[in-house]
């Protein structure tokens, strides 16, 4: 295949209907942009499932080619900070929602959206972390700098066998934390310990229905991926001047709660958006991954997919059954 044409994933719309192929589009159709890079890794998350399925609140544009993540080599630059054949990771921004993404041989964006791949992390590392695994830092970075620390008690951890949620055990574990990883997934309790839970929970244990406007103080801090009730539950069981952060909606957008939390506890409720994330954090987050908080078993959280594979995996994370992480092999 010549240069001008590539290979990606190519979703656009029919008579009414979204359908998805991995098919051919030129570097020319490419943005403008700093970098031209050529895509070794992405992986699967939430977002891109979305937008593959034609989800407008993410992707307003088709036809599209999503992957809010992308790791590879860049092939021409236009900065002076980034030069032909450095290896690179870009998370976010505006790629693969408008932009196109990392499920395609080709990305073309700007060098402000675009981190040098940290020393200690391989190209396919870094897109097992993905945009996930960076969350997933995030989320600890800002229970740290909220004052969290291991020594103040347990960390629940919500929708735990998903992509943020099994980073965000891994990585928690290793920076010395006690997680408790609560996951609807009664087969996948196995692989939560592997990495690094000391206690399991189900969904239902942690899905308070009584409309207490508190509850017994359990967590120094909650990492939640999955808002509403449980988000809410979560709240109300944070101890005195713990920590919450929400970054996702997998049960619900809602979130109903007092003030109570909040005013009798001194509980703060911290927002996560990973894609807007400034530069000097998202460098000091990816030095943390690629250090002491990176898991013994990263490589092994990855499951590697093709393009052509990718299809059914869309489905399944859509329907919460995927554990773990789907890195994209744009080789294989
Ligand atoms: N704000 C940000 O910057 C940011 C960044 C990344 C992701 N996100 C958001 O975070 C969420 C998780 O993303 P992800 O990539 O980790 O997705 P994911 O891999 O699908 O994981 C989500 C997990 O949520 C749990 N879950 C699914 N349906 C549920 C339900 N009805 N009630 C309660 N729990 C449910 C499941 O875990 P268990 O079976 O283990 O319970 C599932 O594996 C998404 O909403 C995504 O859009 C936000």
């Amino acid at each position: 295949m010549s240069v001008e044409q590539y290979k990606a994933m190519i979703v656009s719309e029919s008579n009414g209907h979204m359908v998805r192929e991995v098919g051919r589009r030129r570097i020319e159709e490419l943005p403008e942009g700093d970098l031209l890079i050529n895509v070794k890794y992405s992986s699967l998350n939430y977002k891109d499932a979305m937008s593959a399925t034609g989800n407008r609140g993410v992707t307003k544009r088709y036809p599209h080619t999503p992957g809010i993540d992308a790791a590879g080599v860049v092939v021409t630059s236009e900065n002076g900070d980034f030069a032909r054949g450095d290896e690179v990771v870009v998370t976010g921004y505006d790629l693969g929602m408008n932009t196109p993404g990392g499920f395609g041989r080709y990305i073309r964006v700007p060098a402000d959206w675009v981190v040098k791949k940290p020393q200690g992390l391989t190209l396919r590392e870094c897109m097992t972390y993905g945009t996930a695994g960076f969350t997933a830092g995030l989320s600890l970075y800002k229970l740290e700098a909220a004052g969290v620390t291991p020594d103040d008690g347990d960390i629940l951890v919500t929708g735990a066998s998903g992509g943020v949620g099994s980073m965000a055990v891994a990585i928690l574990a290793k920076a010395g934390y006690r997680v408790c990883a609560a996951t609807g997934k009664s087969e996948q309790h196995e692989f939560l310990k592997r990495l690094g839970a000391a206690e399991i929970l189900s969904r239902k244990e942690v899905d308070d229905k009584s409309k207490r406007p508190l509850l017994p103080q359990r967590w120094a801090g909650v990492v939640d991926v999955v808002g509403g009730n449980i988000l809410t539950a979560a709240i109300k069981s944070t101890k005195r001047n713990g920590s919450v952060t929400t970054c996702g909606l997998t049960q619900s957008a809602d979130l109903n709660t007092t003030v109570y939390p909040f005013i009798l506890r001194g509980v703060n409720l911290l927002g996560i958006n990973s894609a807007d994330t400034r530069m000097p954090v998202r460098r000091q987050i990816w030095q943390n991954l690629a250090g002491d908080w990176r898991p013994e078993m990263l490589a092994e959280i990855g499951t590697d997919r093709s393009l052509e594979e990718l299809d059914s995996e869309i489905e399944e994370i859509l329907n919460g059954r995927v554990s773990g992480r789907i890195v994209v092999d744009l080789d294989r």
